[in-house]
């Protein structure tokens, strides 16, 4: 499907054939142009412009302190270097949780001045007429449970969510919902992986897993947290693909050690 010239391959209903057909589906998070650009070469799925920006862009605790305005210029900047994957941006913190009008206005913003596919919205039931709001006016909406971190204040902790009988039976619900409502696909954070299986098999749509165990349609890791870039978060599921914080100290070093030593630049590199 050609949207607006731009040729992505992955749409919603590529999707949910790739579901049908037990084809795992690949997605990570990118807030910048170049990272998003070497994303879309290693032939990604779908993008997540994660408001986990406000972490490893930004260095906030929580990601609560994004603003709407931020998540548009890394969406926009993301946007611009993707050719082929989805890109999904997720809906800041008090932009969807209070009133449905204000969620739609925030969402063809995000919408309009990014030009991004769709967006991701945390939560269920609470914020069900948030979304059936935005999916009125043709957004396509990717929805968040289990652990959902704009709700960090209420969990009190980032453990896992749902190993208990009543809130294991209150995520199905609300995943039966957002399916209802017209979804695309539910992440799924921090669930038993027995749960994530349920609950992938019982809905039509793509079920994408951060900690939901091999049992659901996909997989999504923030791209710092993969790469090795932080040394302090180290989650039961997160697989650490390079030590890209080791090869980053080692160049920097070599710079600032061959800058001193007069050694840079040399011959070939002056005018
Ligand atoms: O913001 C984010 O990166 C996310 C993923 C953890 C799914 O929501």
């Amino acid at each position: 499907m050609s949207v607006e010239g731009k040729n992505r391959i992955i749409t919603t209903q590529r999707l949910l054939e790739m579901k049908s057909k037990g084809e795992k589906i690949a997605m990570l998070t990118a807030y910048d142009f170049t990272s998003a650009r070497i994303v879309d070469e290693a032939g990604i799925d779908i993008i997540l412009v994660g408001d986990s920006a406000a972490n490893v862009m930004a260095g906030h605790e929580t990601t609560l302190p994004i603003t709407l305005d931020q998540m548009i210029y890394h969406a926009q900047s993301v946007v611009r270097a993707v050719k082929n994957p989805m890109v999904v941006v997720d809906m800041p913190f008090g932009t969807y949780q209070g009133d449905s009008k204000q969620a739609v206005s925030c969402a063809i913003r995000i919408m309009k001045e990014s030009e991004a596919d769709a967006l991701k919205v945390e939560g269920g039931q609470d914020v069900i007429e948030s979304i059936r709001r935005i999916l009125s006016t043709g957004i396509p909406v990717m929805g968040h449970l289990g652990l959902t971190p704009q709700s960090i204040h209420k969990f009190g902790t980032y453990s896992v969510r749902a190993r208990e009988e009543e809130e294991a039976r209150k995520l199905m619900e609300d995943a039966k919902s957002l399916e209802e409502a017209g979804c695309f696909a539910i992440v799924l954070e921090k669930i038993p992986a027995e749960l994530g299986a349920k609950v992938a098999s019982s809905v039509k749509i793509p079920v994408i897993g951060i900690g939901a165990g091999g049992g659901v349609d996909g997989q999504v890791l923030v791209m710092h947290d993969m790469l090795g870039l932080n040394k302090e978060f180290s989650p039961r599921f997160l697989r650490r693909y390079h030590d890209i914080r080791s090869e980053m100290l080692k160049a920097f070093r070599s710079y600032i050690s061959d800058v001193k030593s007069g050694d840079f630049p040399n011959e070939q590199e002056q005018y």
